[in-house]
């Protein structure tokens, strides 16, 4: 079943001291009330099994921001899934547009990425978007089309089934300029038809495709209130507990 997600990406931002404070301090808001959406954070790896440990991961997932295309051996430096896993993280947000293009992560390395994490019990939070000269271009819904065949589409209906979208257009991202809730509504009814082609109705209509870009408090309830529109990932936003509850409450049923 499609899932309602709102997932924090605090990208490179926090101490672990800062990191934990923030993690606690949402875990003890969180407490004793009722959802309508599944919360995600996700965190630097330093921070991971510290804070899987803190808080109550059955309310709150737990995610790393990245993780390497080697299963294990010598590379110095790199995270593997299953050492994102054993932490107690079972999110991994894998081809965020700032990994994209300052770390040159092809749609090759990032089809390796998914099938890593898949293989360690982890979800994916796969992110696709368009860069401003291909919206301008009217070329945004092949972009995000390529990118989810290039990456995702060797996988099986039942593999398929357990990954979780982020639609980010990167002019959005930490500009302070959102998509607007018909623009998101639009592009994502459009990957859910790309999915539909693919893996057939129940496969796309049970998909979970988020937005982020700008996402905050005051413009939350109208993107989520779009049919196609089933959460958000969050960056700066998710950075205080004070502007990322207003997120996870837009979901008011
Ligand atoms: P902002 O919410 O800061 O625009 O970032 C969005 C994002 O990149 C989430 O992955």
């Amino acid at each position: 079943m499609r899932k309602n997600i709102v997932a924090g990406n605090w990208k490179m931002n926090t101490t672990l001291p800062e990191g934990l404070a923030l993690a606690k301090e949402l875990n003890e808001t969180l407490k004793g009330k009722a959802l309508n959406c599944d919360v995600v954070i996700g965190v630097p790896f330093t921070h991971l099994a510290s804070i899987a440990a803190a808080i109550d991961t059955t309310k709150i997932g737990v995610s790393a921001e990245n993780c390497a295309d080697k299963a294990s051996g010598a590379y110095t430096g790199e995270v593997s899934a299953a050492m994102v896993a054993s932490t107690g993280a079972k999110y991994v947000i894998l081809g965020h547009s700032e990994r994209r293009a300052y770390y040159h992560e092809t749609p090759e390395i990032l089809k390796t990425k998914v099938e890593l994490a898949m293989a360690n019990d982890l979800t994916p939070i796969f992110c696709i978007g368009e860069v401003l000269e291909e919206r301008e271009a009217g070329k945004h819904f092949e972009v995000v089309d390529a990118q989810i065949k290039e990456s995702l589409f060797h996988l099986s209906a039942e593999e398929f089934g357990k990954i979780v979208l982020a639609y980010e257009p990167v002019w959005a991202i930490g500009t302070g300029k959102t998509a607007s809730a018909e623009q998101a509504e639009e592009i994502h009814a459009h990957i859910r038809a790309t999915l539909a082609a693919k893996y057939g109705e129940t496969v796309a209509d049970d998909c979970t495709i988020l937005y982020g870009g700008s996402c905050n408090g005051s413009n939350a309830k109208e993107l989520f209130s779009k049919p196609n529109v089933d959460g958000g990932l969050i960056g700066g936003a998710s950075l205080a507990v004070d502007k990322f509850m207003p997120i996870i409450e837009a979901f008011d049923k």
